[in-house]
């Protein structure tokens, strides 16, 4: 495959890059920090990718998101699947208690995360289609004590990816939205890890899975899928009162 990823630096998307590199595909890395960039191309190089390109993308920059999708595509001669796994999280208290902060991260997961999603449809139709696989989370399958403002950015966005998936699919976009639940990485360093916290390379073989079927929706690691069924059947009263 040939494949622009958003976010290969940390954590999840660099689990996933690898996997894509250990097997062959071409790679262009595409993020904000150059020195990142540079560090994740020859790491990916290294473990057998046939090609790595990088270009900056900044979630906050959307003015950035067309170029870096162009000099992608140029790059790899083509483009069959974008992945964006960059995003920004905030304790709901950091984020009530600091509105500049909660601005950010209100903007770069829903607003600026569904811009760059609609330049990536727009680069792989242009070609006939391909596969978009965004990470969204559990968070936003049900409004929550703990991630209300963070779980509303991405109760949009897994929104906005299934109506492009109902839209799209039958003309050749494949869309992948990706829900993990706590997975350990340095999004949730100094965090206390629930149970079934999930690791970054488990959850990546999941979704590369699910990116090579074609699956909708992946919850990732898959027993999330279950606590997410029960919790989405929870009364109100109840969500109220309980602190998940
Ligand atoms: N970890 C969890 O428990 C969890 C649970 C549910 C959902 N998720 C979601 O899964 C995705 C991946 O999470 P993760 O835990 O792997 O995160 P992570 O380890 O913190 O990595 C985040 C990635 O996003 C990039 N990024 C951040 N801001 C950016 C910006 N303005 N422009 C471009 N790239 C930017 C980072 O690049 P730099 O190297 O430049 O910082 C890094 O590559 C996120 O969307 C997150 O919301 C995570």
């Amino acid at each position: 495959m040939k494949v622009a990823i958003v976010g290969a630096t940390k954590g999840m998307g660099r689990s996933l890059s690898r996997l894509m590199a250990a097997r062959q595909d071409a790679l262009a890395v595409l993020g904000r920090d150059a020195e990142g960039l540079q560090r994740s191309a020859a790491d990916l190089r290294e473990r057998g990718a046939s090609s790595v390109a990088t270009a900056l993308c900044d979630l906050q920059h959307p003015e950035t998101f067309g170029p870096a999708l162009t000099a992608a595509k140029e790059a790899l001669g083509g483009l069959d699947a974008v992945v964006i796994t960059a995003g920004l999280f905030g304790t709901q208290e950091a984020l009530e208690s600091d509105l500049e902060l909660a601005r950010r991260v209100l903007t770069v997961n829903h607003a600026h995360t569904i811009l760059l999603c609609e330049h990536a449809r727009q680069a792989l139709m242009a070609s006939g289609g391909g596969t978009l696989c965004v990470f969204s989370s559990v968070a936003g399958d049900r409004g929550r004590k703990p991630v209300g403002l963070y779980g509303s950015t991405k109760a949009g966005l897994s929104h906005y990816l299934e109506s492009l998936d109902h839209r799209y699919r039958s003309q050749g976009l494949v869309t992948v939205c990706v829900k993990p639940g706590f997975v350990k990485t340095s999004m949730t360093e100094g965090l206390k890890p629930p149970p079934f916290a999930g690791e970054p390379d488990a959850v990546a073989k999941r979704v590369l899975r699910a990116m090579d079927r074609g699956t909708p929706v992946v919850y990732a690691p898959w027993i999330w899928g279950w606590i997410m069924l029960v919790i989405k059947q929870l009364p109100r009263a109840v969500m109220r009162r309980v602190g998940f």
